[in-house]
């Protein structure tokens, strides 16, 4: 695949986005459906844009394959990654900030050719920023290109610590076993419901790092690109244990030396308690 197709996708999908976010900041009277668990929500609206991208896209390169959070819930299957370009999208990533009116909302959309992360793009449309990055030609924020901070000293980051699947209780003893470690060490933590917009602000530099565990693809596909052409460092959050999109626990940092920090964080506790704590997602009903 030539970087030029990649170029023309990239040219292809970004006004689409902008128009799907439409849908979004006109949305009114929203109506909130629980998908499985009471803090799994979903709107008309996170249908609607996942339909509108899938759809069009579709048409224009019908040879792509898609992984949608929404269809894969109306399916209770996730499509394997294969070697296909793939487009992963999170229609509204922040659903339970999107129906608060809380503005940390987002569309992201990421493409793998190979299995490999290749383009990303997160758009707020609530504030117009439009973070975009293709693998090896830097990040840009609505046009302009974008760095992490490079912090490299663990006691002065502030972490974007992503809480909101410490509500499941298969969760919950992962989420305080790694949230023990790290408050005593860093000098804040945050957590603001959005993984695609946390990865974001480590790419511009307003956040340190950020770190989240039982993600999935959606969540992560595009921010990930984003970040790692800002500059930063992506990793398993487990020491040694390659990234994988399809299944993302992971810590994002703004250096790589601030990352090797923050997984040394993880490693003082007991290995095995954390490793009995690792859930293995069997399905995408939890999330
Ligand atoms: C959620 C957000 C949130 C994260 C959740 C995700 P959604 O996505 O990214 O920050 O903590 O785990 O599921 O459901 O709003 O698309
Ligand atoms: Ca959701
Ligand atoms: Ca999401
Ligand atoms: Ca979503």
């Amino acid at each position: 695949m030539s970087g030029k197709e990649i170029q023309s996708y990239f040219e292809f999908v970004l006004p689409l986005v902008k128009t799907a976010g439409k849908v979004i900041v006109e949305a009114k009277d929203i109506e909130i459906e629980i998908k499985t668990e009471i803090y799994d929500l979903v709107t008309i609206y996170d249908r609607k844009v996942e339909d509108i991208l899938i759809k069009t896209i579709k048409k224009q390169y019908p040879t792509h394959k898609f992984i949608g959070e929404e269809e894969s819930s109306a399916k209770s299957q996730i499509s394997e990654l294969t070697d296909d370009p793939t487009w992963i999208i999170d229609p509204i990533d922040g659903t339970a900030n999107f129906v608060r009116g809380f503005p940390v909302t987002c569309i992201s959309i990421g493409l793998t050719i190979n299995k490999e992360q290749v383009l990303g793009i997160v758009y707020n449309p609530y504030m117009d920023e439009m973070y975009t990055a293709i693998k090896g030609q830097g990040a840009y924020m609505n046009g302009k290109r974008i760095y992490t901070n490079k912090q490299s000293d663990i006691q002065k980051t502030v972490i974007n610590y992503e809480v909101s699947l410490a509500r499941a209780e298969k969760y919950r003893d992962l989420y305080l076993y790694r949230f023990s470690h790290l408050i005593g060490v860093v000098q804040g933590m945050r957590s603001m419901g959005s993984a695609a917009l946390g990865l974001c602000y480590v790419a511009n530099g307003s956040m340190d790092a950020y770190q989240c565990d039982g993600l999935y693809p959606w969540d992560a596909a595009a921010g990930v690109v984003i970040v790692r052409e800002a500059g930063g460092a992506v990793a398993d959050s487990t020491i040694g244990k390659e990234f994988d999109i399809m299944n993302p626990n992971f810590i994002a940092a703004a250096s790589k030396p601030l990352l090797d920090q923050l997984l040394a964080v993880e490693k003082q506790g007991d290995d095995e308690r954390l490793a009995a704590l690792l859930v293995k997602k069997a399905n995408i009903g939890c999330r």
